[in-house]
């Protein structure tokens, strides 16, 4: 790198960090993190680039706004600051902490089938596990006892949705809560990003070929100023497996909490 000189280009003088206008508050596994990244395709889009987890960890809690504040990154005068923390949706804390942050706040929640999302919350668990050299017991063990649904499992906890979202329509007003449809993002992002520029009052600035199906990895990719990204292997690895009986076991107990949620938000959604 000798001779090469770094130049620091020097931010305008109204660049600064702001508290976020909107946040993905969930669900975990649902496409956080493709959301994310596909908004931040708009000029007027700043994102964290990490989870920050302020509003359900006590001890970054305990920091104050101005620690939340320093984790956002610099924005312009008229630019949305958005992060993204999936952990948030199923937080009993988050939700009236936000609102005693910003009650006008604009809340994106990004859900697929719960069963699905079950499953890749274990595989990815197991990945973590294995990488550690450490054992974990097959899906169906943590799953069911005795045939029956295990309600103590934290990850079938995380796909009851209703229950989550209760929490939030006590704190903010359902119009304030986009719902974003996940395995929809999956199949074409661009109708579902069409809606969310439009809930978070931004002009139309990601169009379709922002987006290419990319046929190694299975998802759409990012195409924009000529760079290409896809997410990380992480995302949209393939799932474990899972016997037959058992998720027709977990199909049948999600069924009530579904159209609970469905009627909650006032549209259903072709989960299984
Ligand atoms: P799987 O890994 O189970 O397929 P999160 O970012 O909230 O952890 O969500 C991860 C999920 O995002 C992945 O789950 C994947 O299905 C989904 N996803 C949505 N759009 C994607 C994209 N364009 N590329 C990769 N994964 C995507």
């Amino acid at each position: 790198l000798r001779g090469l000189r770094v130049v620091a280009i020097p931010l305008p003088a109204n660049a600064t960090q702001r508290l976020p206008g909107a946040i993905i508050i969930g669900v975990r596994k649902g496409g956080t993190r493709a959301l994310l990244e596909m908004l931040n395709l708009h000029p007027d889009v700043e994102v964290a680039k990490a989870e920050v987890h302020f509003f359900n960890r006590d001890e970054n809690y305990r920091h104050g706004l101005s620690w939340y504040r320093s984790q956002m990154p610099v924005s312009l005068p008229g630019q949305l600051t958005m992060e993204k923390t999936p952990g948030y949706f199923a937080s009993p804390q988050a939700p009236g902490r936000v609102r005693d942050m910003d009650p006008s706040i604009r809340l994106l929640l990004i859900v697929r089938d719960p069963a699905e999302r079950l499953v890749s919350d274990y595989t990815q668990v197991l990945y973590n596990r294995r990488q550690r050299n450490k054992p974990y017991p097959p899906l169906e063990e943590l799953l069911l006892n005795h045939g029956r649904i295990d309600t103590s499992y934290k990850a079938l906890q995380r796909s009851l949705y209703h229950l989550h979202l209760g929490h939030w329509l006590a704190h903010f007003p359902q119009a304030q809560i986009h719902v974003v449809d996940g395995d929809a993002l999956i199949q074409d992002p661009f109708p579902e990003l069409l809606r969310v520029e439009r809930f978070l009052g931004l002009p139309p600035r990601i169009s379709s070929s922002n987006f290419y199906f990319n046929s190694t990895k299975g998802f759409y990719c990012l195409l924009s100023g000529g760079r290409d990204k896809c997410l990380d292997e992480s995302k949209g690895r393939p799932h474990a497996p899972i016997r037959r009986s058992a998720l027709r076991t977990l199909c049948r107990f999600l069924a009530e909490p579904n159209r609970i949620f469905f009627s909650m938000v006032g549209r259903s959604f072709a989960w299984c």
